[in-house]
């Protein structure tokens, strides 16, 4: 019988520890499947992914710059997904519809609550940015009971719109950065594309509380921007995004294969090869 098909479509993808995360947890949990990374720009989604499926492909996920394209692509979202309007992961169904489902939230709450010990409730968070990155977090962090979740964008309209449409979750309000002058947080994550540009936004001082955490859910092999700056502020951590890369891909694999794999392992291995 032919293994399970599974892919990781986006653009660009070359770097993409998917397959060998994917690989790994196979191995783990003794499921034979194929995972590759396959290099599809926005223009072709639509194409590749038809073709993917009509070949007998059973999930893919969905990346950088697929993600809206991939929810638009679903015949049927999930929940989460939907909150979010970004899918990372697509799944075949018995009746040959597909199911778009969005595990990137929970892959971030899972490792920064189990992995990393840090409570979310009750605590005030900021996040930087108001992109796709962001969207996929929010309603899972405001499921966790925050006493406040603030987005602030270098486009303040658009921090203020995302916030709007998350206002019945927690008490979310959207802002520039300048208006973070005097405030404190608890948990500072920064969804922005500045960190792969090694670029920061303007922060002002003081804007971490005391023992607070610092999340960049950006990773690199050398600490990024973000995660120094982090140190600068004295954070009781400062930590990249390896661990949700890895929680979101377990998520994903469970939901395609009903298994859950050992994540810390995982993480662990590709922390030590970085
Ligand atoms: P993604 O889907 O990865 O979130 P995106 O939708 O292009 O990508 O959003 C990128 C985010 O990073 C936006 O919030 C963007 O701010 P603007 O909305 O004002 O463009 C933010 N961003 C990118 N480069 C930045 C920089 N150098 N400083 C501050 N914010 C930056």
């Amino acid at each position: 019988m032919a293994i399970d098909r599974y892919a990781v479509f986006g653009q660009p993808i070359q770097h993409s520890k998917s397959p060998r995360i994917h690989q790994l947890f196979a191995e783990q949990t003794g499921q034979s499947l194929s995972y590759v990374a396959q290099e599809v720009p926005a223009e072709t989604f639509t194409d590749a992914a038809d073709a993917f499926f009509s070949q007998g492909g059973k999930g893919l996920n969905c990346t950088v710059p697929l993600k809206e394209l991939a929810w638009a692509y679903a015949d049927k979202n999930t929940g989460r997904a939907g909150l979010s309007k970004a899918v990372n992961t697509l799944v075949l169904q018995e009746d040959g519809g597909i199911l778009g489902d969005n595990t990137d939230g929970c892959g971030l709450v899972s490792d920064l609550m189990l992995n990393h010990g840090i409570a979310l409730s009750g605590s005030r968070i900021l996040i930087l940015g108001a992109g796709g990155a962001s969207r996929g977090i929010i309603a899972p962090l405001c499921q966790q009971t925050p006493h406040s979740l603030t987005i602030a964008n270098r486009s303040i309209d658009k921090a203020v719109n995302l916030a709007t449409e998350f206002s019945d979750m927690t008490t979310v309000t959207g802002c520039g950065f300048a208006a973070l002058a005097g405030q404190q947080y608890d948990l500072i994550l920064n969804a922005t594309s500045a960190s792969l540009s090694d670029q920061l936004p303007p922060l002002p001082e003081n804007l971490l509380a005391k023992h607070g955490v610092c999340y960049d859910l950006a990773y690199g092999n050398q600490p990024t921007a973000f995660v120094r700056w982090g140190w600068s502020q004295h954070a009781a951590k400062s930590l990249d995004g390896l661990g949700m890369l890895v929680e979101q891909a377990a998520e994903a694999f469970f939901i395609w294969r009903g298994v859950r794999p050992d994540t810390r392992a995982v993480i662990e291995l590709l922390d030590k090869s970085r």
